[in-house]
């Protein structure tokens, strides 16, 4: 049975999964882990369990004016900077189990290429506008300026500092045209209007047929369908696809020095990109095309709220206009945002988890069980260091560690740890219904996670763990042990079995624990991919078991007080 029929829609062969391409401008933050990292590698790492083809792709995102303005304080080349970032991004979402099949960058050489071969088949269709108009030039700086590097007097409320996209004060949306006395934000110089050509994709041609993609879409979540008709509502417009800039994919049209791709143009575009360099790198470099261009393959973003317009909206509209027949995404499962410790994120005050300072001082299977318990699935929600204590501790710990310890230590100290005689034929009526419930948990558990509910599967594995305990602590092995062995080797029997579905249901969410309990459980395959097979069958009697360690270390409160304290301070100091 494919992944794709549990949720009752098309069959498909594979599926091609990628994570929004971080920029480069920075490290992860928790709040990029539960918006679409930590979602899309629970979702891949269950359909590789299952034994289903997928390609995971991601990389990062390297162009954009924060780029070059954070290169430009530090006093390094964009390049130098983005490939720095670069390398610690990719080390720390290692060490949070991103199981990424390929980790790309977009100044990479056959990004370039495959962007802009991309422009070009849309540019020879005909399919761009040209058109000129009036743009701030920074005459101190030699270059156009960024909207929101444009600052100005409101013509609404006359606040002095309204920005070129907007004013904070008054909130009016602005055209930096409006301002009165323009200025640069970075220097306070003046600016003087210049004419440019740029490139637009007229989206509005491509609305209709957008309405009747998503229209094919009714099982897209909410807030995404929501999101887009909105757009839809207010009719989707001509959009610029060129920059004035230094940084970013050159426009290879002859005669255009200085002008770059928008950078959500090319972005998405590396996706296409780091499959080809996975491609080429496995030795087959047309086989990216079976993943891109034949309808039997399904491809699924996974992003954060803020992405949505260019994921459901922008993406498709460019993936249509190709000349060749590219597929168009079968779901866009965004999610909404994480706050911490009941306030929003601030990168630039420093308000946040940043991932390799997280990954120095705890586990990463940790944060990954917390996260994908409080999943921004359809509304905003909140971390915190005592919560995240207490599902460590309280869940982990003493829900699912404690169960997996209690069977397996106790299957070593009176068993020798081989897994005693245990049958469905000599099974109590206890031993029955607790297996069903657990089999039952478990079929649930992967109808969820097919259908990206991922905070109502992990919340299954909880339940299948506290059936775990109830069933150890009323089968009671260690009172049988003494008046009737064989009852009690057929408890521990029973046990085990449990302790084999919660590893694969837990499996996705806390691999690095997983992988060594498959390996307690001396199972022969691998967990990825595939393990499903095996880890769905009986355990027989006669196994030998393998010495358990503590899964699960127990985090001290003194640990997370720390953390809150640098929260507060940083609170205070605002
Ligand atoms: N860098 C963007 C962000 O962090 C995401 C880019 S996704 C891509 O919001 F598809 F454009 F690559
Ligand atoms: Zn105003």
């Amino acid at each position: 049975m494919s992944s794709a029929d549990e949720s009752g829609q098309q069959a498909f062969k594979r599926t091609l999964v990628t994570a929004a391409l971080p920029y480069a401008n920075g490290d992860i933050h928790l709040g990029h882990l539960a918006g679409a990292y930590l979602p899309a590698d629970l979702y891949v790492r269950y359909l590789r369990l299952r034994g289903e083809e997928v390609l995971f792709i991601c990389g990062s995102d390297e162009y954009g004016v924060p780029i070059t303005l954070t290169a430009e304080k530090l006093g390094i080349s964009p390049q130098e900077l983005v490939d720095r970032n670069y390398e610690s991004i990719r080390k720390s979402f290692a060490d949070f189990g991103m199981s990424f099949d390929n980790y790309s960058q977009t100044s990479r050489e056959i990004h370039t290429e495959t962007s802009q071969a991309f422009f070009t088949d849309l540019h020879t269709q005909g399919l761009f506008k040209q058109k000129t108009t009036d743009q701030f030039y920074s005459v101190s700086q030699n270059r156009f300026l960024a909207d929101r590097y444009i600052e100005g007097t409101c013509p609404k409320c006359g606040s002095e500092d309204a920005r070129g996209d907007q004013c904070e004060k008054c909130g009016t949306t602005l055209d930096p045209t409006e301002l009165i006395n323009p200025r640069n934000a970075m220097d306070n110089s003046p600016l003087e209007l210049r004419k440019t050509t740029h490139w637009f994709l007229p989206l509005g041609d491509w609305q209709e047929k957008l309405k009747a993609f998503h229209g094919r879409h009714p099982e897209w979540k909410e807030n995404v369908l929501r999101y887009c008709n909105g757009w839809f509502a207010d009719g989707l417009q001509d959009r610029a696809m060129t920059r004035d800039l230094s940084w970013g994919v050159p426009v290879p049209l002859p005669d255009h020095e200085g002008k770059v791709m928008f950078v959500w143009f090319d972005a998405p575009i590396g996706y296409i990109s780091a499959t080809r360099e996975w491609a080429a790198e496995n030795g087959a470099p047309e086989t990216w095309r079976t993943w891109w261009q034949n309808p039997d393959t399904r491809l699924v973003h996974f992003i954060g709220k803020d992405n949505i317009f260019f994921h459901a909206l922008l993406f498709p509209i460019m993936l249509m206009a190709h000349s060749e027949n590219y597929i168009l995404p079968d779901n866009v499962p965004a999610n909404e945002f994480l706050n911490l410790e009941g306030q929003k994120l601030s990168t630039s005050r420093g308000f946040a988890v940043w991932l390799p300072e997280y990954l120095a001082k705890f586990p990463a299977d940790a944060l990954r069980y917390t996260l994908a318990r409080n999943l921004p699935e359809t509304r905003d929600m909140n971390f915190t260091w005592q919560g995240f204590l207490a599902r460590n501790n309280s869940e982990l710990g003493n829900n699912f560690g404690n169960l997996i310890n209690r069977v397996l230590t106790f299957c070593h100290k009176y068993f020798a740890g081989v897994v005693p005689e245990w049958s469905l034929d000599a099974a109590t009526d206890l031993d029955r219904t607790t297996l069903a419930e657990v089999e039952d948990l478990l079929q649930r558990w992967s109808e969820h996670m097919a259908r990206f509910e991922q905070k109502a599967a992990v919340n299954v594995a909880f339940q299948a763990g506290q059936a775990g305990n109830r069933y150890f602590d009323e089968s009671a092995p260690f009172r049988t042990r003494k008046s009737d062995l064989a009852r009690c080797g057929q408890s521990v029997g029973v046990a085990i079995q449990i302790v084999r579905m919660l590893a694969l249901m837990l499996a996705p969410v806390t691999p690095f624990a997983m992988t060594k309990l498959w390996g307690w459980l001396g199972m022969e395959s691998d967990l990825w991919p595939g393990g499903w097979q095996e880890g769905t069958l009986p355990i027989p009697s006669g196994r030998i078991l393998g010495q358990p360690e503590i899964l699960f270390p127990r985090i001290e409160d003194q640990a997370v007080q720390i953390e809150i304290e640098r929260l507060e301070k940083l609170l205070d100091n605002a």
